[in-house]
């Protein structure tokens, strides 16, 4: 099944999960980039969801949003139908591993049955439809191939899957349903398995934009258990990059692990954060004003705020990427340096403030309190 194509050229895109993170900086990057093609988002608009995102897009005709949920098969059949969409990017899931432990139903629900009703929905209209040309493109996670000690080498495309939180056997399974459909039905999909992501737009429930913002208010700076786990940090832009190789030139029914080469502790990635931020306010006069309860004001530095909390059920020591499949098949590099993309986005939290200040809202303290107290 795993034929070799050339190269595939997708023109009237569907992005599902479109105004979350990766998925807002997937549209941007592909408005820019490719003019020409049409672009519609679908997304549920969850808490992790925010049109804000997009407003980038919104005057350009070429760009069009629609509020739904992926498991509404009806819809997303209707989607492909009457925008006769020929490439379906999939982004749209529930995406935080700690409220995967708190709450997995859905997880289930979206990551599981969303990413089926997708597929259903895609083969009744391109395959019983009469065989139209077509690409369905799953994002995934290096965290379904499950844990490595310090000295195992990274994970390759051919490592087992070995899942561990809910949220890593969700996005597992949706793997599996995605691989089954192009080896029973035919439909022609592409996977993608990447590390962790850093960037604009990000959530600030995730460890970076969380740090960011706390230290900036003042707030502690939570480090579970031992701070020693390693993750494999990669710029949006480069995960977006790969994606739009992948769907251009990658084998079909083939899976490719994308990656940054760039393992840090959680401790040392939290510490050079506050490293940044404190030298931020020492060449700027205005950040003191600008965030007056920030530690640097009371002549502290940031990493007075590192407090080490209770640890993370199940939580995953080390992921790290062997990129060398995408890298060799598809001529993928990273473009940005850890270097260059952590102060990008340490300028993006610093200019849009109110961004971050409108979604951590009554809900988001809601959930800081579920999972913090
Ligand atoms: P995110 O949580 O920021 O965004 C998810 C988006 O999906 C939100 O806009 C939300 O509203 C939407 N959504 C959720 N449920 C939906 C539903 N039922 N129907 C329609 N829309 C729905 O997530 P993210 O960090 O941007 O991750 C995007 C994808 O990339 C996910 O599939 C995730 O598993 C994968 N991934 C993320 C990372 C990372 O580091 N963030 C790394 C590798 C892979
Ligand atoms: O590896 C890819 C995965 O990366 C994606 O599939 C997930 O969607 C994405 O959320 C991310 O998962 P992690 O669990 O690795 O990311 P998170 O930012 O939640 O945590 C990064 C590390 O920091 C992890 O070891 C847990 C730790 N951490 C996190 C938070 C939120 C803390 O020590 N304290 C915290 O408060």
């Amino acid at each position: 099944m795993n034929e070799q194509i050339e190269q595939y050229a997708p023109s009237k895109l569907l992005v599902t999960g479109g105004a979350g993170f990766i998925g807002a900086n997937f549209v941007h990057y592909w408005l820019d980039t490719y003019p020409q093609d049409r672009v519609i988002v679908l997304d549920a608009l969850t808490y992790a969801g925010n049109r804000a995102n997009l407003a980038g897009c919104e005057s350009n005709p070429q760009f069009q949003f629609v509020q739904g949920d992926i498991c509404d098969t009806g819809l997303i059949e209707k989607l492909l139908q009457d925008e006769q969409i020929d490439t379906l990017v999939h982004f749209a899931a529930e995406s935080h591993v700690d409220r995967s432990i708190h709450g997995p139903d859905a997880f289930i629900e979206t990551n599981i049955t969303g990413t089926h009703s997708l597929l259903k929905a895609a083969k009744k209209v391109w395959l019983d439809g009469g065989g139209m040309k077509h690409r369905f493109h799953h994002v995934s996670t290096d965290e379904v191939y499950g844990t490595l000690a310090v000295n195992d080498p990274a994970f390759a495309e051919t490592n087992q899957y070995a899942p561990n939180s809910p949220y890593a056997a969700s996005k597992a399974s949706s793997d599996h349903l995605v691989r089954a459909y192009h080896h029973t039905y035919g439909l022609q999909v592409t996977t993608s398995n990447c590390s962790n992501n850093y960037g604009p737009y990000q959530f600030p429930e995730k460890l970076i934009p969380l740090v960011i913002a706390n230290i900036l208010d003042g707030k502690p700076l939570p480090i579970y258990g031992d701070g020693k786990q390693i993750r494999d940090w990669l710029y949006v832009d480069d995960h977006n990059r790969g994606i739009d190789l992948i769907i251009r030139k990658g084998r079909l029914g083939e899976t490719y692990n994308i990656g940054g080469n760039n393992e840090w502790t959680n401790i040392d990635i939290v510490k050079l954060i506050c490293q940044l931020l404190d030298e931020r306010f020492e060449a700027d006069a205005t950040m003191q004003e600008r965030f007056p309860h920030s530690p640097q004001v009371a002549g502290r530095g940031a990493e007075s705020l590192i407090t080490f909390v209770k640890d993370r059920l199940g939580h995953d020591r080390r992921y790290a990427i062997d990129a060398r499949k995408i890298s060799g098949e598809l001529g993928y590099d990273p473009v940005e340096s850890f270097e260059t993309g952590i102060r990008k986005t340490l300028d993006w939290y610093l200019d849009n403030e109110a961004w971050w200040r409108a979604v951590m809202d009554g809900s988001y303290q809601e959930w800081v309190g579920t999972n913090y107290d």
